[in-house]
């Protein structure tokens, strides 16, 4: 067997907002499309959301609302399993099993735990206000997650990679001291995906308000595609491609015979930002449109989508147990 039919892709989706073109750039593609030629188990990370999101009716919502994303975006139940992190009990023991032989010093630089203390220096604040023990050990459960599935490769955006560090360090601790237990996994950042920017330039995301949310109307789309930044320079003068927001958007939806085209236009000039930025709205409706059907027929009757959760979970499950029973096996808890 070569090595790629070997693999096995594991990846989470944390349910804190509305999925905007960022993560379906920058995470979302890139995890479908891996998922769907290797063995894959994908899941809506409410475990993770729960160290930032505390009102139970939102963490509800946006879990099925993660789930209806993937749903619509293409992903098939019956070849990648998807599940809820919170079905699956045998990740939270096996979070336990793999604290116990964390060296609590890895966890302190982890990036998640850092953003949260540098925002409270920012305001004076005491350096862990408001940080619970939940988000310090953020990549513990990370490192149970994808052991729990005997996971082998991990499709995460770039901003993921050092947690990714942090989950392989978490797992050779634990082989060190109890014997090879678990495959230490490997991040998989698709190289081609670049920071995806936001409406104003900088990094898109929900933290910026400057996002184009994917479902969003198409209304709402365009007028946030309208808004986006760029100079004044009138239709006729020469243009730099790269240096455009909406062309480097528009690059990563259009086919890319049209994207070449279009970068030769820019540099010669004859292109106003005006039509830049219809053909960018049409390029989101045709990769879109269709999706966001899909996902609002999913969000108003959402018991199919349940259906495929509890099935996912079972399986999810099942593949778990051999797992948490070697683990526990090599820590001497009794059977
Ligand atoms: P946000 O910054 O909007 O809060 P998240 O932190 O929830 O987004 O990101 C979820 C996933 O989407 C991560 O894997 C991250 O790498 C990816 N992602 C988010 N924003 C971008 C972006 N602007 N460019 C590329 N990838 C992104
Ligand atoms: N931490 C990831 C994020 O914020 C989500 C996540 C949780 C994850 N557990 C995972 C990703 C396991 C990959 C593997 O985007």
């Amino acid at each position: 067997m070569n090595k790629a039919s070997t693999e096995v892709v594991v990846t989470g989706i944390k349910p804190t907002g509305s999925p905007h073109l960022g993560n379906y750039l920058g995470m979302i593609r890139p995890a479908l499309d891996l998922a769907s030629r290797r063995q894959g188990y994908v899941f809506v990370a409410d475990g993770h959301a729960m160290t930032t999101v505390e009102d139970p009716g939102e963490l509800a919502g946006r879990t099925v609302q993660v789930a209806a994303t993937l749903l619509a975006l293409g992903l098939d139940p019956a070849r990648t399993v998807l599940y809820r992190q919170s079905d699956v009990a045998p990740v939270f023991e096996l979070a336990w099993l793999l604290a116990c032989s964390t060296p609590k010093g890895l966890l302190n630089r982890a990036h998640a735990y850092k953003a949260a203390q540098d925002a409270n220096r920012d305001a004076d604040r005491p350096a862990d206000e408001g940080v619970s023990a939940g988000l310090f050990t953020y990549p513990v459960l990370m490192a149970a997650d994808i052991v729990a599935m005997d996971g082998t490769l991990v499709p995460v955006g770039r901003d993921q990679a050092q947690h990714l560090e942090i989950t392989r360090d978490v797992v050779a601790a634990f082989n060190r001291s109890f014997g090879p237990t678990f495959h230490p996994p490997l991040a998989h950042i698709d190289p081609l995906v670049e920071t995806v920017p936001g409406t104003d330039g900088r990094k898109m995301s929900k933290s910026y308000g400057n996002v184009i949310p994917i479902f969003a109307e198409p209304q709402d789309v365009a007028r946030r595609v309208r808004s986006i930044v760029t100079d004044s320079r009138p239709p006729e003068e020469p243009k730099s491609p790269e240096a455009c927001t909406v062309f480097s958007l528009y690059r990563q939806l259009a086919d890319p015979a049209e994207a070449a085209a279009m970068a030769d236009r820019y540099r010669t000039g004859g292109v106003g930002y005006g039509e830049a930025k219809d053909r960018l709205i049409a390029a989101l409706e045709t990769r879109f449109g269709p999706a966001r059907r899909t996902y609002r027929a999913l969000m108003e009757d959402p018991a199919p989508l349940h259906r495929i959760l509890a099935d996912g979970a079972a399986r999810a499950r099942e593949r778990a147990a051999p797992v948490l029973a070697r683990a526990r096996r090599a820590r001497g808890l009794l059977p």
